[in-house]
């Protein structure tokens, strides 16, 4: 059985583009961190791997939010619904009013699609187009204008929201 590292190391190894072993390595590290710190980690079919981990909006502190990453599905099983399944069972596990994800919009742009105006935990260059969210508890994000959030842990750390031709 793969454990969080192996899956995150061998789906950063091969993924190309941007990515090299560098940053498998990271990302494999950060999993490894984050569930040390008590996110929430899911294998899903021995072949997904995700962290959850909570992020607080200033303006509406009561909703119980979570931020997804690192998030990785073997190359053999990509484009065949394995994250979208992972995320399905995380969100029946953790029933949170609102999930958000760093990524590209033709990734998680269709299933992440709550507008919302909550700005990143961490001053960072990312693009805000980039960060998504999906509201699980209808509603939960209207209202909300412009607001912080906060988050702790290693995931507060400001390289993992770099760009990752800056990560390593
Ligand atoms: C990105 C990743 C997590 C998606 O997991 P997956 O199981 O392949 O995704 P799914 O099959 O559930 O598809 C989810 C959506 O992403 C799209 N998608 C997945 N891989 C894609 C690709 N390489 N190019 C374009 N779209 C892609 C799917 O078409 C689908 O969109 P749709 O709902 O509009 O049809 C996975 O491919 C992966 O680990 N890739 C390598 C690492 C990486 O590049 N990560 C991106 C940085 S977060």
């Amino acid at each position: 059985m793969k454990t969080p590292y192996d899956i995150q190391f061998e789906t950063f190894t091969a993924a190309g583009g941007l990515y090299d072993e560098r940053h498998a390595k990271l990302y494999a590290e950060f999993a490894d961190n984050l569930i040390a710190d008590g996110s929430y980690s899911i294998i899903y079919e021995g072949v997904a791997h995700a962290c959850y981990t909570p992020i607080t909006i200033d303006a509406a502190p009561h909703l119980k939010c979570y931020v997804v990453a690192p998030l990785a599905v073997l190359p053999d099983y990509q484009r065949q619904g394995y994250a979208t399944r992972l995320m399905e069972e995380a969100e029946q596990q953790l029933k949170p009013d609102v999930v958000f994800i760093m990524g590209e919009f033709h990734h998680y742009g269709k299933r992440y699609n709550t507008p919302h105006k909550v700005d990143l935990p961490v001053k960072s260059l990312a693009p805000l187009e980039n960060w998504f969210a999906l509201a699980l508890t209808e509603g939960a994000l209207d209202g909300i204008e412009e607001s912080t959030s906060s988050i702790t842990g290693p995931y507060a750390e400001p390289r993992i929201w770099t760009h990752p031709s800056e990560q390593v």
